[in-house]
């Protein structure tokens, strides 16, 4: 895993968003995987003037959203499918009929979740996955104990997340309790994972993950097992490493 710990917090978002924008420059019709949260908010900001900019194009691309709430409408303002609409698929100019959300609406969700997996290898598998993490040590919404080979599939929300999710609604009662995520399996297919943090909150759950041990109460900890993961935090996310001296890059330049 490649660690790197800009100088400048704001290059967090910048040097992930340069991972995304060299697979889609190099392969227009790139299969995104679409992580929601405040933490990849800033790598669509920058995808997105870099859109406006002409600099590149996601008019090719597909989307795969990581994961959905279930029990709340598609256009609640805080499904994840609103949430991709607003934030990404407009602003980057995304052909909407090329963006997949997995359908917490289902009625049958175990169907709908093994039928998303097959459109991630129908589409050809994911070319660059991005990802948030949980103050837990979360991705997606794969909580603590998920299984390090699990499948898209029906999960349910830790209170840690539906508290940490309630600025999004009207108050925790309102987070919807059940979810469908891809499971760790799914996303360790992934061809690239590129994993961002920002802020004190996530620095145990950021040092966890990195510097073990792998272990599925440590759901981001799965991505020591990937070949080809870059875990981009600023120095507040970055505080509780016990080896960043010599194990992380600070980077000052763009990452290749
Ligand atoms: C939610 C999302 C995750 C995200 C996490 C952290 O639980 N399902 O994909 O990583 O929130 O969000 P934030 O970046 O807002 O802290």
């Amino acid at each position: 895993m490649e660690v790197v710990i800009p100088k400048n917090p704001a290059d967090v978002g910048r040097l992930a968003t340069d991972k995304v924008a060299s697979v889609v420059r190099a392969r227009p019709k790139a299969v995104i995987g679409l992580a929601t949260g405040s933490s990849p908010a800033f790598i669509y900001a920058e995808l997105a003037r870099r859109v406006r900019d002409g600099e590149i194009s996601f008019a090719e691309a597909s989307g795969f959203a990581l994961d959905e709430y279930v029990g709340i409408p598609f256009e609640h303002p805080q499904s994840y499918a609103s949430v991709i609409s607003r934030e990404v698929v407009e602003p980057l100019g995304f052909e909407p009929a090329r963006i997949w959300i997995p359908d917490g609406r289902a009625d049958d969700i175990d169907k709908a979740a093994t039928e998303y997996d097959e459109g991630i290898a129908a589409a050809g598998g994911i070319d660059v996955q991005i990802l948030g993490i949980g103050a837990n040590g979360h991705i997606g919404f794969n909580e603590s104990t998920s299984s390090f080979s699990s499948r898209t599939r029906v999960n349910t929300l830790a209170p840690r997340t539906r508290e940490d999710n309630a600025r999004f609604f009207v108050d925790t009662s309102q987070v919807p309790i059940h979810c469908i995520v891809q499971g760790l399996g799914t996303i360790l297919e992934a061809r690239q994972l590129v994993l961002v943090a920002q802020g004190s909150a996530k620095a145990e759950a950021i040092a966890r993950a990195v510097e073990g041990p792998v272990s599925s109460m440590v759901p981001a900890s799965a991505l020591q097992l990937h070949p080809h993961a870059i875990v981009i935090v600023d120095e507040a996310a970055g505080s509780q490493f016990l080896l960043a001296d010599y194990c992380c890059t600070f980077a000052n330049k763009p990452v290749r």
